[in-house]
C-alpha cells in the first residue's frame, strides 16, 4: 500500500505550502485538506495565472489530481462555490475532481459575525483573527452544536438550522449590543433559503471521504495532504491564545482526514529562508526596523487574501527544531532563497538567550518568549540571480552553506529549495 506524504507549515503560516503541494501533485492522484478553512491562502503561480487557494487543495491545479476537503476542515459554502466557479472559469474540470467530506463542519453566517464581535470584545488582547468565523465554527463543533455537511440533507435541517440561528442571534446581541443589524442579517427564512441553494450546488461533491481515501490507498493510489496554517498557530502547541482553533500539526492531519498514523510516509516541513507572521502574538526574531521592512518588500509579504502586511524577521532555527520534534519531519522545504539572497549578510537564530541562559529548546510559554533574545549566527549573502539554478550544485557557495547549516542544525535533509514564486522555480532533491 502506498504511503501518504504530508506538507506542514513550521512557523506562523504562509511558508509556501501551496507551492510544494503543487509540485507533489504532479505525481499524486489525490490531495487532501485536513484542517482550517478559508483563513488559509495558498498561492500558486501556474501558467501565468496566480491562484489564491483557500479551501480547495492546491493539488487540484495539476489537472489530474482529485481534491478532497476532509472532515477536519470548516467550510464556508459561499467561499467554496466562488472558488469552484473561478477554477471552472480557468478550464478546470472540478465536477470530476472534487470531493467534500459529509462530516465537514459548515460555516454559517453568524460565525464570521461572532468572530468579529469577539475580536471587538477582546479590546487590547485581540488575536488578529482573519474574521472568517473559523474559531466560532470550531467552538460549535466541540460544543456539539455544529452543522455538518450531511446535516444539510437531513429531514430536520430546517428546524436544526432555526434552533442554531435563533440561539446565536442572542449570543451576538450579548457580545455586541450596539449592533442593530443582527436581526436583519440573520433573518431565518433568508438564511434557510440561501443554505438550501448551497446544499443543492454542493451535493454532487459530498461523500464519505474516509472510506474513499482508504480504498484509494488499498488500490495503491498516491495521496498527499496539504496542511494549512502552521505549527506555531496550533491550538495546543502554538503560542496560545495567539493561535488558530485547530491542530495544523501532524495529529490534526490524522484526525482531520481519517487516515491512520501508519499511513503516513514523508512529512515535509515548510519554511521560508526568513520568518513572517500575521496577527498578534510573540515572534522572537521579529525585526521592527528597516531590515524587517526590506524583507517584507523583497518577499512581497502581504496576506494572500487579506492583503495585511506580514511581520518579518530572520529565520528562527529554535522554532524549526520544535516543529521537527512535534511533526516528525522527514524533510524540509526552504522557500524564498532568492529573497534572502539579496541581503549582504544574513542572520539565523541558533539559540534563545533567556535571562542570560542560552537554550535551543522552544517553549510556547508567553512569559518565556517575552524574555528571550535571539542569538544569531551570521552568513554571507549576495546569492545573485538563482533563476538558472536547477540543482543544488548549481547554487552559489554562500547559498549552499546556508542550506547545509539548516540541515546540520535540524539533522533533517532539505528536500526542496524555492528560488522564485513560479511553479518551476524550485530545486528538488528527492
Ligand atoms: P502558504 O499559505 O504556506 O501556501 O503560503 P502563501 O501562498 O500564503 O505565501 C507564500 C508566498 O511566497 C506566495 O506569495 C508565494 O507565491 C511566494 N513564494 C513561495 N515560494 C517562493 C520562493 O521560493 N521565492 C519567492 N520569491 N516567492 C515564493
Ligand atoms: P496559511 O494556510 C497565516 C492566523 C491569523 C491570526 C490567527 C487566528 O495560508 O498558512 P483565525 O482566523 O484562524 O482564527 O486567526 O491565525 N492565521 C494565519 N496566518 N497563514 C494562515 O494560513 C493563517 N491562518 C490563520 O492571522 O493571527
Ligand atoms: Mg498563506
Amino acid at each position: 500500500m502506498s504511503k501518504v506524504d504530508v506538507v506542514i507549515g513550521c512557523f506562523y503560516g504562509d511558508e509556501g505550502k501551496g507551492k510544494v503541494i503543487d509540485y507533489l501533485a504532479t505525481n499524486a492522484d489525490i490531495a487532501v485538506r485536513a484542517t482550517g478553512g478559508d483563513n488559509a491562502g495558498h498561492t500558486i503561480e501556474a501558467n501565468g495565472v496566480k491562484y489564491a487557494m483557500r479551501l480547495i487543495p492546491s493539488g487540484i491545479l495539476s489537472g489530474h489530481t482529485i481534491g478532497v476537503i476532509g472532515n477536519g476542515v470548516v467550510m464556508n459554502p459561499q467561499v467554496l462555490l466562488g472558488e469552484i466557479e473561478n477554477l471552472k472559469a480557468h478550464g478546470y474540470d472540478i465536477d470530476n475532481h472534487l470531493k467534500i467530506s459529509d462530516k465537514t463542519h459548515v460555516i454559517l453566517p453568524y460565525h464570521p459575525m461572532l468572530d468579529r464581535a469577539l475580536e471587538k470584545a477582546r479590546k487590547a488582547s485581540k488575536i488578529g483573527t482573519t474574521c472568517r468565523g473559523i474559531g466560532p465554527t470550531y467552538c460549535d463543533k466541540y460544543e456539539r452544536a455544529g452543522l455538518r455537511v450531511e446535516d444539510l440533507y437531513a429531514d430536520n435541517f430546517k428546524s436544526h438550522l432555526e434552533e442554531l440561528v435563533e440561539s446565536r442571534k442572542a449570543l451576538l446581541k450579548f457580545y455586541d449590543p450596539e449592533d442593530t443589524t443582527i436581526d436583519e442579517k440573520l433573518n431565518f427564512e433568508d438564511v434557510y433559503k440561501t443554505y438550501c441553494e448551497y446544499a443543492e450546488q454542493l451535493k454532487p461533491y459530498v461523500c464519505d471521504t474516509v472510506t474513499y481515501l482508504h480504498k484509494a490507498l488499498e488500490e495503491d493510489k498516491r495521496v498527499i495532504v496539504e496542511g494549512a496554517q502552521a505549527t506555531l498557530l496550533d491550538i495546543d502547541f502554538g503560542s496560545y491564545p495567539y493561535v488558530t482553533s485547530s491542530n495544523p500539526t501532524i495529529g490534526g492531519i490524522i484526525t482531520g482526514t481519517g487516515l491512520s498514523a501508519s499511513d503516513i510516509g514523508n512529512v515535509y516541513g515548510i519554511i521560508k529562508a526568513y520568518s513572517s507572521r500575521v496577527g498578534e502574538g510573540p515572534f522572537v526574531t521579529e525585526l521592527l526596523d528597516e531590515t524587517g521592512d526590506r524583507i517584507r518588500d523583497l518577499g512581497h509579504e502581504y496576506g494572500t487574501v487579506s492583503g495585511r502586511p506580514r511581520r518579518c524577521g530572520w529565520l528562527d532555527l529554535v522554532t524549526l527544531k520544535y516543529a521537527k520534534r512535534l511533526n516528525g519531519l522527514t524533510g524540509i522545504s526552504v522557500n524564498h532563497l532568492d529573497t534572502i539572497g539579496k541581503f549582504d549578510k544574513i542572520k539565523v537564530c541558533v539559540a534563545y538567550d533567556h535571562n542570560g541562559v542560552e537554550t535551543e529548546d522552544f517553549s510556547t510559554n508567553l512569559k518565556f518568549l517575552e524574555n528571550c533574545k535571539p542569538v544569531y549566527k551570521e552568513f554571507d549573502g549576495n546569492f545573485g540571480d538563482l533563476s538558472g539554478c536547477k540543482t543544488f550544485e548549481d547554487l552559489p557557495e554562500n547559498a549552499k552553506a546556508y542550506i547545509n547549516f539548516i540541515e546540520e542544525y535540524t539533522k533533517t535533509p532539505v528536500k526542496f529549495i524555492g528560488t522564485g514564486a513560479g511553479r518551476e522555480a524550485m530545486i528538488v532533491r528527492l
